[in-house]
């Protein structure tokens, strides 16, 4: 059994913007089930609401400012979260990186160097919570300065760093650095400096005992300097201290035989009860209803990274075929703006939602017949996992995690009952489109379909295989 402090910037229900957030609040149940002590650190941002107070455990001293520590449990779970409670730095409303109007918080750096400085303090057992870590598990660059602080620590545990995406990196100017107080010895190239400025992310690839990331194809991907985004030297560098290992799901709030939060309750053995979703999404945003017209659904975050550029550029062309589109996400807002258009001049096919909503999601999932995931990079993805586990079957781009977890429907793979999706290697609207047409022609093949539907459902997508892979990279340290 070891020890080990979870940090992470988001983590689900208290707080999202992505799938850290889900992988955060699984993650750490999965391993506790395995037989590990895990306790969890976040910061107590203005944005979390709950139910019951959190309960006072201690103050601590960090660069002479009193930080109290807050305890509250993990939902669903005998997991403690500890809370970083620093009102002037994290209580502002918005989400854990930007303001109400999408603009990154501009103490940032300051915010997240307090919350890994009290990670270590925690983790040395120096915040009175009389409890020292084994393991300090980091994810993504709000959480790197983690490893490379304890690197300066004797008796220090041994530290995971773990990337769920290497496009935001947290990079602060120098000035940055010598405002944060920290040690000169950090400002070095095989720690925090990146090209005469300071990097969160590289603390972590640069000075963790061990690296992961969530996929085995992006552990690859990164290694080249289209997906490394500079540190691609680094990783290589590294790579026989990285390894990818693929992200599960949380089956309680995401299997479509349990989901409480859509109107029908199904399994592979009761396929015919999906139709039931189906109505009530197509009712809920008000396109017709009709069962026999394929629904594409789309939920995510609406930047770059998920190729909703090239959803945009094909979407007249998807809207001439014989089905209906249904988005839900939130981001860039030109691209909310042009998709609002598309749902305004094509109300009987298209419908669009901007904004974020759990609920939403999970109805999408479980109404639609496809879900439309052409990411130009996805380091894992957690949406073709959910959707094939709903029978709603992935048309994806061959990249990181989606090339890992879905097998395309060819003669072979349907012949031989693993075909679970749909899956395109160029990222261009005519393979898309393609790939799309594909899928319509086996839509039109019920007993084919129904099999490619049983097929992903019948995958096993629980925590437990990765959360043992977890273990052994922690027991090799
Ligand atoms: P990423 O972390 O890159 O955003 P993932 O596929 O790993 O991508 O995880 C995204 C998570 O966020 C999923 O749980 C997805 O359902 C959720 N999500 C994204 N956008 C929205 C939205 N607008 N409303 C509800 N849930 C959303
Ligand atoms: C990131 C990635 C996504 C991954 C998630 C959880 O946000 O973009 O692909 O599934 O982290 O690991």
């Amino acid at each position: 059994m070891k020890k080990i402090l979870f940090v992470s910037s988001e983590i689900h229900p208290l707080i999202k913007t992505g799938g850290l957030a889900d992988v955060a609040g699984s993650l750490p149940i999965a391993l506790d089930k395995l037989g590990q002590d895990v306790r969890i650190v976040l910061p107590y941002y203005g944005a979390i609401k709950l139910s019951q107070t959190p309960e006072y455990r201690c103050t601590i001293r960090v660069n002479n400012t009193d930080i109290n520590i807050l305890e509250t449990p993990l939902p669903n779970s005998s997991l403690t979260i500890w809370l970083i409670d620093a009102p002037l730095l994290f209580s502002g409303e918005g989400n854990p990186y930007s303001d109400e109007f999408g603009n990154a918080w501009h103490n940032n750096a300051e915010r997240f160097a307090l919350f890994c400085r009290i990670a270590v303090e925690i983790a040395q057992n120096r915040a009175h919570l009389h409890w020292k870590a084994d393991i300090v598990h980091c994810n993504d660059w709000q959480s790197g300065l983690v490893p490379a602080l304890l690197t300066q620590e004797p008796n220090r545990p041994s530290t995971v760093f773990t990337i769920h995406n290497m496009a935001y990196q947290g990079v602060f100017s120098k000035e940055t650095f010598y405002q944060l107080n920290l040690s000169n010895q950090l400002w070095h190239q095989n720690a925090l400096e990146y090209h005469g400025m300071m990097s969160f992310i590289k603390g972590g690839i640069a000075c963790a005992d061990h690296i992961t990331t969530v996929s085995p194809t992006y552990a690859l991907e990164i290694q080249t300097a289209e997906f490394g985004y500079g540190l691609e030297g680094l990783l290589h560098h590294r790579h026989h201290e990285l390894n990818g290992i693929i992200n599960g799901i949380d089956l309680e709030q995401w299997h479509p035989e349990k989901d409480n939060r859509i109107p029908q309750n199904y399994n592979l053995h009761s396929l015919n009860k999906k139709a039931d979703n189906k109505s009530a999404l197509q009712q809920r945003v008000a396109l017709p209803v009709d069962n026999s017209i394929p629904i594409i659904g789309l939920i995510g975050r609406l930047v770059d990274q998920k190729g909703i550029d090239l959803v945009i550029d094909a979407l007249e062309n998807i809207l001439k075929l014989p089905v209906q589109f249904i988005l839900l996400g939130s981001g860039d807002k030109g691209f909310e703006h042009r998709l609002k258009n598309f749902a305004h001049n094509y109300p009987d096919k298209c419908a669009v939602t901007i904004g974020y909503n759990e609920d939403f999601a999970h109805l999408i999932e479980a109404g639609a017949d496809m879900f439309l995931m052409p990411s130009r990079f996805e380091p894992c993805g957690l949406n073709q996992l959910y959707s094939q586990c709903y029978g709603t079957l992935p048309i994806v781009r061959k990249t990181g995690g989606l090339a890992d977890t879905i097998i395309d429907a060819l003669p072979q793979s349907i012949a031989d009952h693993t075909a679970s999706g749909f899956v395109f290697e160029e990222s261009s609207t005519g393979a898309m489109i393609e790939t799309i047409k594909r899928a319509l022609l086996l839509y039109d093949n019920k007993p084919i379909w129904e099999q490619l539907q049983k097929n992903a459902m019948g995958k096993d997508f629980s925590w437990e295989n990765s959360a043992q892979k977890y273990i052994e990279v922690y027991n090799t340290l």
